[in-house]
Order: structure tokens, then C-alpha cells, then sequence
């Protein structure tokens, strides 16, 4: 494997993941550091495909068992036809939520045993795991107001306040567990402050 880096980007809904996706493109742009943007569910054709079947609002039940199964399906595919193949071939990627949003939403969230998770964990990653995660926080409350003034709502965003609760919590959690790759950054602040935030997180990271 060559040194490119792989960094992830997760937060809440809400949190501003996009905006600040844009603003890492520039950062890594401005340094002429090619970066592989992508993000899950989705990355590939028929990862995206995969995404769309567990976005979509329905009226049959979807067993957590099953949306468990379909994430990681999706990263299998994601990971065997985009991620690895741009890290072998030296270049740096950035997915738009990975593994930690699983053990946040569907350990979190819809409470599967978070055993069950690194199970599959170990079977679809083979020990990858990412170089440097960018958690975005914000209070629940703040997020959901803003993704519910943005329209429709997919099948996660329709889920009630204690299911991003118990998100939330999960997300800090692994935070402190795996410090030595995760950065806590506040997103409940100006736009200005978390993109400084950010940048000294991505400095610290690229000149280490
Ligand atoms: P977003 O990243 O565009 O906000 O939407 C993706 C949704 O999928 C979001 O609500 C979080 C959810 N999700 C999971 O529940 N588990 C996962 O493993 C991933 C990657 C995303």
C-alpha cells in the first residue's frame, strides 16, 4: 500500500457535511494534493443504487438486520472498486461518512449489538480504517431543524429525535475511543470558525 491517506468526513444531519466537504476540495486543491472524493452509501454505480433502495421512504417494514447487511454490501463494493484502488494507486480519498456513521446510526440509532457490527467490520474492511475522521457536531435540535427546512425528508431524516440521540452518543463515543484519528469539531458555531477548525485539523494531519 502506498502512504496516500484516507480521511472521513461524518456528522449529524444538518451538521453542514456539505458545505464543508466543498471547503476541504479547496484546501486540498490549493496544495495540489489530488484528493478522491466520494461517500457512502453510494461511491460506484451500484453502490448508489444500494443507496437509493435504503434512502427511499416505504411503507414496508425494513429490519435492521437487513439495513445493516445492504451498508455493508455497499461499502464492499465502494471499497473493492473505488477506495482501495485509488489508495494503492497513491492517491489520498475522502468518503462522506464510512463505518462510523454504521456503528452510529444502525448501533446507535436503531440499537444493533455493536459486536455485530465490527463482525462485518472485519469481514468487508480486512483492518482498513480510516487515517483521520472529521466528526461534525451539533445538537440535535440545531441539525434537525436545518434538514427538515431543506424538503423531503429520506428514510433516516423521517426517524424521531431519540434515534439521533442515541446517534449523537455513539458518534462522541467512538470519538473518544479512537482519538488518535478522530477530530471533534463544533459545528454549531459560524461558518468561518468550524472552517478554521477544520484547516488546523488538516494541518496538523498533513504535516505530521
Ligand atoms: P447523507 O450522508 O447524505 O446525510 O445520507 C446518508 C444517510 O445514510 C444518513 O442519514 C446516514 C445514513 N447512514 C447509515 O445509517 N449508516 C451508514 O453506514 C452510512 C454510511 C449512512
Amino acid at each position: 500500500m502506498s502512504d496516500a491517506k484516507f480521511i472521513t468526513l461524518e456528522g449529524m444531519e444538518g451538521a453542514g457535511k456539505t458545505t464543508c466537504l466543498e471547503f476541504i476540495r479547496t484546501y486540498f486543491s490549493q496544495r495540489e494534493t489530488p484528493l478522491l472524493i466520494t461517500r457512502e452509501p453510494g461511491g460506484t454505480p451500484f453502490a448508489e443504487e444500494i443507496r437509493s433502495i435504503l434512502l427511499s421512504p416505504r411503507d414496508e417494514p425494513v429490519s435492521d438486520g437487513v439495513e445493516l447487511l445492504l451498508m455493508f454490501a455497499a461499502r464492499a463494493q465502494h471499497l473493492e472498486q473505488k477506495i482501495l484502488p485509488a489508495l494503492q494507486a497513491g492517491q489520498w480519498v475522502l468518503s462522506d461518512r464510512f463505518t462510523d456513521a454504521t456503528y452510529a446510526y444502525q448501533g446507535g440509532g436503531r440499537g444493533i449489538d455493536l459486536a455485530e457490527i465490527e463482525h462485518l467490520e472485519r469481514l468487508v474492511q480486512k483492518g482498513l480504517q480510516p487515517d483521520l475522521t472529521l466528526y461534525l457536531d451539533v445538537p440535535i435540535d440545531v441539525g434537525l431543524a436545518r434538514a427538515r427546512g431543506r424538503g423531503e425528508l429520506d428514510r433516516f431524516e423521517q426517524q424521531e429525535v431519540d434515534f439521533f440521540e442515541r446517534t449523537r452518543d455513539v458518534y462522541l463515543q467512538r470519538a473518544k475511543e479512537h482519538a488518535s484519528r478522530f477530530v471533534v469539531i463544533d459545528a454549531n458555531q459560524p461558518l468561518a470558525d468550524v472552517y478554521e477548525a477544520i484547516s488546523l485539523a488538516l494541518d496538523a494531519f498533513v504535516t505530521a
